[in-house]
């Protein structure tokens, strides 16, 4: 039987980070993971540029049951901490906006600043491992595992949540703190498209491919972002941002005229222009084609001073307000995150050690903490990796 200071379970962005930390203290580390590579979502984060943090990291870009849960990590390992170790490996990158940093180049450069410290901290990396089952010992935890018998004084969760299991993504983290007497509490996609069933299915198919700056908002929470149409419903930043507080049945609405106040700019309109038809105007803040859809399908197009004011206060609405209900999501097959996870009460905020069970770590997107849309979750899974190494 092999033994251990630490055995890491997910060699992705949390794992990585927790197993470096923690090597770079003196602790013996072993990091396992079931695929056949490591830091696959690092990969394919960030269309394959990684947005790596965000400049404006606050407790307040995250949503849990438990909101106070992320402060301390998140202060004791800050977006300025990591941009340091990307500085330190002269990883180029950029700020794209709103504060979100992307690599020039490609991911790999990030996943491979944190090889390089694990390889330089003595971590030792095993792909393809499998743990069959983890019982609690004296000592620490021992571990039935495709590599053997592993016993450590410590184990770390990093598993991630259920989000693409094409990338790796399973239960698994769940399953082990279940196994310890932590509650789990219901998990659902997050930063995900949503699906359109209904008449609109039509007019969204119709747009495929069309981004359109819009306000979006769903249970007091809005985004201001681009919406983009698919042949399945819709997606972009806005929409990604509003999936993470919707539930099921709940209705969205979108203001495709977020600069405007959408009567008022109507009502000008009719006295400037009563000869310009509705959909004339329209064309000049979305595209040709989108103008002509939304005029067809929605309104009767006409010159602007036939319409009464009835009529154009039913135009403003469906513009400046425009209300649906998504049959649903993509679900985890394309989401971003997991929301939901181990409850992080039954955690210690500052250790991210087991309230149940000593010794054993929760990290990452395990945890019922999901960052919104911008580098949020890859920050939270830095700072929780980090705050665990200090202590395991
Ligand atoms: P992560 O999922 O990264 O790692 C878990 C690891 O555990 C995997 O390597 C997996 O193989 C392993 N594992 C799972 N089950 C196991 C088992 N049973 N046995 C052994 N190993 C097991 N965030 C962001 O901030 N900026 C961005 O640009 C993006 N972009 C992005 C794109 C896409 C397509 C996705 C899916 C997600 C993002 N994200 C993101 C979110 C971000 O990738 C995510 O929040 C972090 O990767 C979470 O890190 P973790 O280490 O917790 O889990």
């Amino acid at each position: 039987m092999r033994s251990t200071d630490i055995i890491v379970i997910g060699a992705g962005a949390a794992g990585l980070m927790c197993a470096m930390t923690a090597a770079a203290r003196g602790r013996r580390v072993l990091l396992i993971d079931h695929a056949n590579k490591p830091g696959k979502k690092i990969l394919m984060s960030g269309g394959g540029r990684c947005n790596f943090t965000n400049l404006y990291t606050e407790p307040s870009n995250f949503l849990s049951q438990n909101p106070h849960f992320c402060k301390s990590a998140l202060a004791r390992y800050t977006q300025w901490d990591f941009i340091e170790l990307v500085s330190k490996h002269a990883v180029p990158y950029h700020e794209k906006k709103l504060g979100q940093l992307f690599c020039d180049n490609k991911s790999s450069d990030i996943l491979g600043l944190l090889l390089s410290e694990c390889e330089q901290t003595g971590v030792e990396l095993r792909m393809d491992t499998s743990v069959q089952q983890i019982d609690k010992t004296e000592g620490g935890y021992q571990l039935q595992t495709s590599l053997g018998t592993l016993a450590c004084a410590s184990l770390v969760v990093a598993t991630g949540g259920l989000s693409i299991p094409t990338l790796g993504a399973t239960g698994f983290g769940y399953q082990i703190a279940r196994q310890f007497g932590h509650s789990v509490l219901p998990t659902r996609a997050g930063l995900v498209p949503f699906t359109i069933t209904d008449q609109l299915k039509e007019l969204c198919g119709e747009l495929s491919g069309t981004s359109v700056d819009a306000l979006v908002s769903c249970n007091d929470s809005s985004f201001r972002e681009n919406i983009l149409f698919t042949h399945r419903g819709l997606s972009g930043p806005a929409i990604l941002q509003i999936s993470s507080f919707w539930q099921p049945g709940d209705s969205v609405e979108i203001n495709l005229l977020p600069d405007h106040d959408a009567l008022g700019w109507l009502q000008q309109q009719q006295s400037e222009r009563p000869n310009s038809e509705l959909k004339t105007l329209l064309g000049e803040v979305f595209t040709k084609k989108m103008a002509n859809l939304l005029a067809e399908q929605w309104f009767v197009s006409k010159p602007m001073k036939q319409y009464t004011p009835g009529e154009l206060a039913a135009v403003a609405e469906q513009l400046g307000n425009w209300t649906l209900v998504p049959a649903g999501t993509e679900g985890y097959r394309t989401a971003e995150v997991t929301l939901g996870g181990v409850d992080t009460r039954e955690v210690s905020s500052k250790t991210m050690e087991s309230l149940k069970s000593p010794g054993l770590y929760f990290v990452g997107e395990v945890l019922d903490v999901s960052g919104h849309l911008g580098g949020f979750n890859f920050q939270w899974a830095w700072a929780s990796g980090y705050a665990a190494a200090q202590f395991a």
